[in-house]
């Protein structure tokens, strides 16, 4: 994954966190009401690499942002119990869904700006892969500490922290 061209935004998380300062966490609010200015300095990494930044992080829940160049891609993996959502920002991302701990492709989307989706890990895992140079932002309830990942090279699924 790559770390470097990365440019953050110096009042972004400021700006997240006013959105996070209601009682009640509004997950259609946060996801689809940021800020979008913010980002649009953000530089792409190369072909098939990804940034991944933590934005935010509470015992209830984790804020991330995921810069992808064209093609990057997530093995297939599940959040580890945790709910996910996510927002795509910028760009065409193809989510392949699975039926859990395995390999049989369950439903195939392209998701972009308008949509927001749901990954429920009792229902399906997934693997992303950026058909464009895209950015999304990820929402999980409780932070996602490993995924449950498919090793094509094992055929075995092991927990990877993340
Ligand atoms: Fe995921």
């Amino acid at each position: 994954m790559a770390t470097n061209h990365f440019i953050f935004p110096d009042d972004l998380i400021d700006r997240l966190q006013s959105l996070y300062a209601a009682d009640v966490v509004d997950i259609e609010n946060i996801l689809c009401n940021l800020p979008l200015e913010c980002i649009s300095n953000l530089e792409f990494p190369a072909e098939e690499q990804r940034i991944r930044q933590v934005l935010m992080e509470s015992k209830e829940f984790q804020l991330i942002l995921i810069i992808w160049g064209k093609n990057s891609s997530t093995p297939i993996h599940g959040h580890g119990g945790s709910d996910g959502f996510m927002k795509i920002l910028k760009g065409e991302i193809l989510e392949s869904l699975y039926f859990p701990f395995t390999t049989t492709l369950k439903k195939e989307s392209i998701v972009n700006k308008s949509n927001l989706t749901q990954v429920e890990d009792s229902k399906h895992f997934h693997k992303l892969l950026a058909l464009s140079p895209s950015i999304s932002l990820h929402l999980y309830c409780k932070p996602l500490k490993f995924i449950q990942t498919y090793l094509p090279e094992k055929n075995s699924w092991e927990n990877v922290e993340v």
